[in-house]
């Protein structure tokens, strides 16, 4: 079997030219979506990131801003310039390019965001709400998987899901869509006893490891759905994912890619987000689904 390569520019390029149309719709009454980046510190990788995130925004005619603050910067400076934001009314969206640097507590920043602004679903009422599967906001990362699998017309009910990564920003948030969804979910990790015999069990498994090529073909089950959150710069310049993917892409029916799978659609999920913090503040019902406004 080869598998399907599930292609996150042309998801992403699905999503966006619907966020398009309402972003143009919400500058035609006044209000135009904007975005706060800040990014403490000079971390290469971070820095990419960022400026794909405000490139991504100003693609689609939301406003962006990023604010780059130095790797001295003390908290309490940081919330205050946090504070800033959330009174800012051209900003409907803040996102605090994590991990910060070294002391710097990244849990009481996040926390200083409006949660109504707070478009990476990080802040603890976000992430409750979450539980209770109410959340306005999903984390971008696993909210994207969701719509690569939903656009792709992959079922969730009923199958055994397995995430390799228990973090706070993909790992935890991943468990709880798939479960809203109907999986059954396992979350391992660094501490799991035979993660390969876990992963083989697995119809849909999710890697968000961090570590290249981790997760070999012999672990994928026959016909698994692969879903590569990793994104590894390799000593040769190159970017991998946390699945060997050549060894993957015989054994698994469907696959992402790295680069060009999940990456594209974080960025298009923080857009769908504080698009949809935008149309909230302006009175409207915000959606982060095409279709549902009857405009796509
Ligand atoms: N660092 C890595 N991924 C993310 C993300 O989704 N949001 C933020 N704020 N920082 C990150």
């Amino acid at each position: 079997m080869t598998a399907k390569i599930i292609n996150g520019k042309v998801i992403s390029d699905f999503f966006r030219s619907e966020y398009k149309l309402r972003v143009d719709r919400l500058i035609s009454q006044g209000t135009r979506p904007g975005l706060a980046v800040v990014i403490v510190g000079d971390d290469a990788a971070s820095q990419v990131y960022v400026r794909n995130k405000a490139k991504a925004c100003e693609s689609i005619g939301m406003y962006s801003e990023v604010h780059p603050l130095p790797a001295t910067t003390r908290q309490a400076a940081l919330t205050a310039f946090v504070e800033q934001l959330n009174a800012n009314p051209n900003i409907h969206g803040i996102l605090v390019q994590l991990p910060l640097p070294k002391g710097l507590d990244d849990r009481a920043v996040i926390e200083a965001i409006s949660a109504k602004k707070d478009v990476d679903g990080f802040h603890c009422a976000n992430m409750g709400a979450l539980v209770i599967d109410e959340s306005p906001y999903p984390p971008c990362t696993p909210y994207g998987v969701m719509k690569m699998l939903e656009y792709e017309g992959i079922p969730i009910e009923g199958r055994h899901a397995v995430i390799i990564g228990r973090s706070n920003i993909v790992g935890k948030p991943q468990a709880m869509l798939l479960l809203k969804a109907g999986a059954t979910v396992t979350i391992c990790h660094s501490k799991t006893q035979d993660l390969p015999a876990f992963c083989r069990s697995a119809d849909i498994l999710v890697a968000a490891v961090g570590r290249p090529n981790f997760v070999k073909g012999s672990w994928i089950k026959p016909g698994a759905v692969v879903i590569d959150v990793g994104i590894n710069r390799l000593p040769d310049g190159k970017l991998c994912g946390d699945v060997d993917y050549a060894e993957a892409l015989l054994a698994a029916s469907a696959i992402t890619p790295v680069p060009g799978g999940v990456g594209p659609m974080t960025i298009t999920m923080l857009l769908g987000n504080t698009l949809k913090a935008a149309e909230r503040a302006a009175g409207i019902a915000g959606t982060t689904d095409p279709g549902e406004t009857g405009l796509a």
